[in-house]
């Protein structure tokens, strides 16, 4: 089908999802993510429900978008293929954390910026759950680093208009 062919030329963020419930903090990777308004400010992620991340979303009604940087396609790999069920992502990889501005999920310490969410809305949206959470904190941690990005299923790096 042409659609689904299409559809992989959508360029993709690649994002670290961050969740936190009852003294457990997990990461994993995610591309389908966009802000969806400016008033009040919103921003939605896509989670199938099988995540481990999903569970820890749903309790607690809380996530950060953390926005990768070109030079961290392993750490997305890595955490967009091991679940926090069976592996500690954050120990494993020694992602330095801190305490978030307005959520109680800690925020990465190296990524290009953390954005903090609260859960103002959930939709099914066929074999994935959209969660749609209002922006209530954040920081920019990298802003010149250039973002890392998805394009055909392939990492790649941003190009500004006129760079060369
Ligand atoms: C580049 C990339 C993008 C991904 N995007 C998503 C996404 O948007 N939504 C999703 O549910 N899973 C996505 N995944 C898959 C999850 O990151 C993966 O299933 C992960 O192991 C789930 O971790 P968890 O069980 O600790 O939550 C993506 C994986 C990769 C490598």
């Amino acid at each position: 089908m042409q659609g689904k062919r299409a559809v992989r030329l959508l360029p993709w963020p690649v994002t670290l999802i961050g969740a936190y419930h009852e003294g457990k903090h997990n990461v994993m990777t995610a591309s389908w993510v966009s802000q969806v308004s400016f008033r009040p400010p919103l921003v939605m992620v896509s989670i199938a429900p099988e995540r481990h991340t999903y569970g820890l979303i749903q309790k607690s009604g809380e996530f950060v978008v953390s926005i990768l940087t070109a030079d961290q396609a392993e750490v997305a790999q890595f955490c967009g293929s091991r679940s926090g069920r069976d592996v500690d992502k954050i120990s494993a990889l020694g992602l330095k954390t801190r305490s978030g501005q307005a959520v109680k999920v800690p925020v990465l310490e190296d990524c290009l910026a953390n954005i903090e969410c609260r859960v103002v809305a959930t939709h099914p949206a066929g074999d994935h759950v959209l969660f749609v959470g209002e922006v209530v904190g954040g920081s920019a941690i990298r802003p010149d680093a250039p973002p890392l990005l998805m394009l055909d299923w392939k990492p790649g790096k941003f190009s500004p208009i006129g760079s060369g």
